[in-house]
């Protein structure tokens, strides 16, 4: 049995991993910035499957809620065995009409985050001399597109992040593993076109990539793991091709305007919880926490 901590697990791959662990008798705790849902979520999930699974409130981007986040975890689970950084959003559009505030939500959430929340569980693995981070990227991580630049690029960075701890931390007893979703079928995709080749390789269900989390972490594997694993007959031979030969397969199979070409009103919802977000006031308020831990 593990003690498991999932961030943005309120809904989503987050929900699904942590109805996939605790259904195996693991013990979680998901955090979310939707604390209302992080809160019913672990509710219906510890009711249907009998194990200890808490919710608790979390914005991944204030680092010391993160911090005090990962201690109420120790005290609600007696330790923590694994982290997975799950959260994350992906808004889409032309790259030059994006907002900055919009852009750096992504980087805060996406990256920053990701680089703090390693970096705090993996002092105290390191500590103890086991433990398992699990960042979730993305096969944007692998092959980027238009529409999604700034996401492509945290999820670049999420991917190179992993390969390097996985080699700096292993030595400590920290296992690290990257997962890398196709299309999963979940609200951040709403109104995103799938075209034909890309849903018959890369479209799945939430629980397929909950379940490559789950047996990353029951056999202690680390390393990149690309979900479902049939993408990689389209993944792995992109990687090689030149640029112009790249560019030109992404315009044949309708993966080009994907993120540009979307369904808004499908959208609109998925845009409204991550977008409009008052980022001033996260701004604020982590500067007021860099303020106090300075007194
Ligand atoms: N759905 C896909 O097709 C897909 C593909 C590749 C990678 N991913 C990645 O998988 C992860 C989960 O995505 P999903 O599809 O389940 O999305 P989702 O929108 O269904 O769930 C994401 C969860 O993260 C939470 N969250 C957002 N900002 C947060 C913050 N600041 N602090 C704490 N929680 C926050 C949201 O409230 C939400 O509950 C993301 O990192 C995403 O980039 C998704």
């Amino acid at each position: 049995m593990k003690r498991i901590a999932i961030t943005g697990g309120a809904q989503g791959i987050g929900a699904a991993t942590a109805r996939e662990f605790a259904a195996k008798g693991h013990s979680v705790v998901i955090g979310d910035i939707d604390a209302k849902l992080v809160a019913e979520t672990a509710g219906a999930i510890a009711s249907d499957t009998g194990a200890t699974v808490v919710g608790l409130p979390l914005d991944v981007t204030d680092a010391a809620a993160f911090a005090t986040f990962l201690d109420k975890v120790e005290a609600e689970l007696g330790g923590l065995d694994v982290l997975v950084n799950n959260a994350g959003i992906m808004p889409t559009g032309p790259f030059l009409d994006e907002t900055d505030g919009v852009s750096d939500r992504q980087i805060d959430i996406n990256v920053r985050a990701v680089v703090v929340g390693s970096k705090l569980a993996g002092r105290r693995f390191a500590e103890r001399g086991h433990g398992q981070i699990v960042n979730v990227a993305s096969a944007a991580g692998l092959v980027a597109a238009p529409g999604v630049a700034v996401y492509c690029a945290t999820k670049f960075a999420v991917v190179g992040l992993g390969d390097a701890l996985d080699q700096e931390l292993s030595p400590l007893g920290v296992t690290v593993t990257t997962i890398c979703p196709g299309y999963v079928n979940t609200q951040l995709i709403a109104g995103v076109k799938q075209p034909w080749l890309v849903r018959k390789i890369a479209f799945v269900e939430p629980e397929a990539i909950s379940n490559a989390i789950v047996s990353s972490v029951e056999k202690n594997h680390g390393g990149l793991r690309l979900v479902p694993f049939r993408a990689n007959a389209m993944v792995a031979p992109m990687r090689l091709l030149p640029a112009a030969v790249r560019h030109l397969v992404a315009h044949a199979t309708g993966v080009h305007d994907a993120g540009i070409n979307t369904d808004e009103s499908a959208r609109q919802a998925y845009r409204d919880r991550t977008e409009h977000l008052d980022l001033a006031t996260t701004r604020s308020r982590q500067t007021a926490t860099k303020k106090q831990s300075t007194k």
